[in-house]
């Protein structure tokens, strides 16, 4: 079979990231080669995000951008996947003439169908939520080679229906994987070499309530636990009203859990978390943090906020700031928010203006910026255990890796680390990372 080539682009969170990696794994069962020149390939494939702003606008013109790849190769087929292709189906396909193939977040697992599909000339759309298991128990085994770090799928969709968020229509509804099939993953990738798995998830606390008999998101932790050779556990993203006390004790009994955690709070004002359904107070926030805190002195929190959701007052916004003075978070993503299709608060009333939500987003990222900078300077003259990942992008001259809190660690070191875990004394503290000096070999 004649050697192919795949230009894959990506938007959006870690799980679309992971998703890419599943689609350039399958496809090379399928001889597809990735490669990083549009013009070399017979398939791109868009894996588009849906989260904020006006995305479908922003897949769009990509598609219009690559028109001119069809033009002068006609044999060349163009997808696109991910959450606006699940989001706009057929609309897509009736919009742009030259565009394919349109594919659900459930379908991946048949994209080799499709393609040879339009190979012959069709222009398919496939959008239905699937209820197997058959795209939740996909893997990036053939991506793994040479990397450190692996994410391992543990359920899709949510259920929470935040009334700002989209993913709730565009990944459906929460389904877990089977523990067993969970494990088998880790241990073939462990065996490959990765050392670190992230658990993914839009829900992981949610993990097994789908079950007939209901499994804990800390049961298949103790079981990934015991993996050997895996070093370190990760997971995103949790919510704040599922993490349960079993979950934070699991921060001071497991010895692979890292001590990060990425607890997205999204407001500090009580009456904001309600419109946006989030299930909790601040008051029960505030006290999950100090739990985990209580439990894993040293662990590191981030999170997420958006700031101008409908109805947020002046008031409402200072008890945001007041939050992140209280919990001094290492890091912080925010967000101005975005109105979503088929969302409640797309249709509140009280839009904020884009003015304030500018303003707002910038005097919190300034604030931050001392928070996270102030955070990492603790650290200025300490020893940590770095997870050797790369060479650094920014120096080559330096390797890079991450400590288990998962803060970003540059050291003169050499190519023959990656992989391994070595301690490194840290130097300097930037806001968004540290540089340290390798002190074991
Ligand atoms: N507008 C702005 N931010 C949003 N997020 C999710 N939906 C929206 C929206 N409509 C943010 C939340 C979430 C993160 C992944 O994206 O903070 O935690
Ligand atoms: Fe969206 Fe809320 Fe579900 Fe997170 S928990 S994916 S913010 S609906």
């Amino acid at each position: 079979m004649r050697e192919k080539f795949l230009y894959l682009i990506t938007y959006g969170c870690q799980m679309n990231e992971h998703d890419s990696r599943k689609i350039a794994s399958i496809l090379a069962d399928y001889n597809f080669k990735t490669t990083n020149d549009a013009n070399k390939a017979d398939l791109i494939i868009l894996n588009t995000c849906s989260i904020r702003e006006k995305a479908e606008h922003k897949v769009y013109s990509e598609l219009g951008r690559l028109k001119k790849f069809k033009e002068r190769n006609s044999r060349l087929i163009i997808g696109v996947g991910g959450c606006v292709a699940q989001q706009e189906g057929e609309k897509l396909l009736r919009r742009v003439s030259h565009l394919d193939l349109v594919f659900g977040t459930h379908q991946i697992h048949r994209l080799p169908q499709f393609i040879a599909r339009a190979e012959e000339g069709e222009r398919l759309s496939e959008t239905v939520f699937s209820n197997g298991f058959e795209c939740l128990n996909l893997n990036n085994f053939k991506e793994n080679k040479g990397r450190v770090c692996s994410y391992i799928t543990i359920m899709q969709g949510c259920d929470n229906f935040c009334s700002y968020c989209i993913v709730p229509y565009v990944r459906g509804r929460e389904k877990s994987r089977l523990i067993h099939k969970i494990q088998e993953e880790i241990e073939i990738a462990s065996r490959q070499g990765i050392k670190e798995v992230t658990l993914l998830g839009q829900n992981v606390n949610s993990f097994g309530k789908d079950f007939p008999k209901e499994q804990s998101f800390s049961k298949l932790l103790s079981v990934v636990d015991s993996i050997e050779d895996i070093e370190r556990i990760r997971f995103v993203t949790s919510h704040p009203k599922d993490l349960s006390d079993e979950l934070i004790q699991s921060f001071g009994k497991l010895k692979k859990l890292c001590n990060h955690i990425h607890l997205p709070v999204q407001s500090g004002s009580n009456s904001v978390l309600k419109m946006m359904n989030r299930g909790y107070t601040r008051e029960k926030y505030l006290e999950k943090i100090k739990k985990l805190r209580e439990v894993n002195p040293s662990i590191c929190t981030t999170t997420d906020i958006i700031v101008g959701f409908p109805g947020e007052r002046e008031e409402d916004f200072q008890d945001t700031l007041a939050l992140l003075e209280e919990v001094r978070f290492d890091g912080l993503f925010s967000f101005k928010y975005s109105p979503r299709p088929k969302t409640k608060a797309a249709s509140f009333p009280d839009q904020v203006p884009e003015k304030t939500k500018i303003d707002r987003l910038s005097i919190l990222q300034d604030i931050q910026a001392d928070y996270s900078l102030s955070s990492n300077k603790k650290l200025e003259g300490k020893i940590e255990e770095v997870l050797v990942t790369g060479i650094s992008k920014t120096h080559p001259e330096r390797m890079t890796g991450r400590t288990r809190s998962n803060k970003i660690v540059n050291f003169e070191g050499n190519p023959g680390q990656v992989g391994r875990l070595v301690i490194v004394g840290i130097k300097e503290a930037f806001q968004h990372s540290l540089h340290g000096e390798n002190i074991n070999s």
